[in-house]
């Protein structure tokens, strides 16, 4: 582990399904000299998605999980997670549901990052809910994960208009802008702290 002004860095790790743009804010953040992080482990549950290709090309250590039986699949995960010592699990577009065994298990130890507003659009489909809804403002949210989907204490919000032009693609994509700003504010908040 590396030291930094008298302190050891965080053992990180991201879990991701997809094309990874969280991923690379958090890979980006863990290099600066104020992180508080060592990105450790990817842990995805695909094999062929950009986020892995990026882990890959960035030498991260990184497993793909098989996700037939679940219980299976996090002991597996578990497994790296303690060899790695990891202290945060950054949820960055991971669309398998935890189990609460596990969440329990590295309790204040996850957080997630959703696309929207919380406690607003919990779940899926959020831009499309949004715009329907006549919302005037739409975000995202960093926020600890517990055993209620998207419902953990909130760490850090950022929103943007909706305009009547939006669709939920044109939103998604000005949201995606915050969440990379905002998940390595987050991770920086919640680490100060400790
Ligand atoms: C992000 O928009 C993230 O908020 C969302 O998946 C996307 C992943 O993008 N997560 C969820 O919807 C979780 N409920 P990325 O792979 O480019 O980071």
């Amino acid at each position: 582990m590396v030291k930094l002004i008298g302190r050891t860095k965080i053992n990180c790790a991201v879990f991701i399904s997809g094309r990874g743009t969280n991923l690379k804010s958090i890979f980006k953040y863990s290099k600066t000299i104020k992180s508080k992080i060592d990105l450790k482990l990817v842990i995805s549950n695909n094999y062929n998605i950009l986020g892995v290709e990026f882990s890959k090309k960035n030498k991260i250590n990184t497993k793909i999980i098989d996700y037939k039986k679940l219980k299976h699949a996090e002991d597996h995960i578990i497994k790296h997670l303690r060899k790695n010592n990891i202290k945060l699990i950054c949820l960055a577009g991971f669309m398998k549901i935890l189990s609460n065994d596990f969440i329990k298990k590295f309790k204040y130890h996850i957080i997630n990052i959703h696309p929207s507003l919380l406690p607003k659009y919990k779940g899926l489909n959020t831009h499309e809910r949004a715009i329907n809804n006549g919302e005037k403002y739409s975000g995202c949210t960093v926020h600890f994960v517990t055993e209620k989907l998207d419902s953990g204490k909130i760490i850090l919000q950022d929103r943007v208009k909706i305009l009547k032009s939006d669709n939920p693609q044109t939103l998604a994509k000005k949201i995606l802008i915050l969440e990379n700003k905002i998940y390595p504010k987050a991770i920086d908040l919640i680490l100060s702290k400790i």
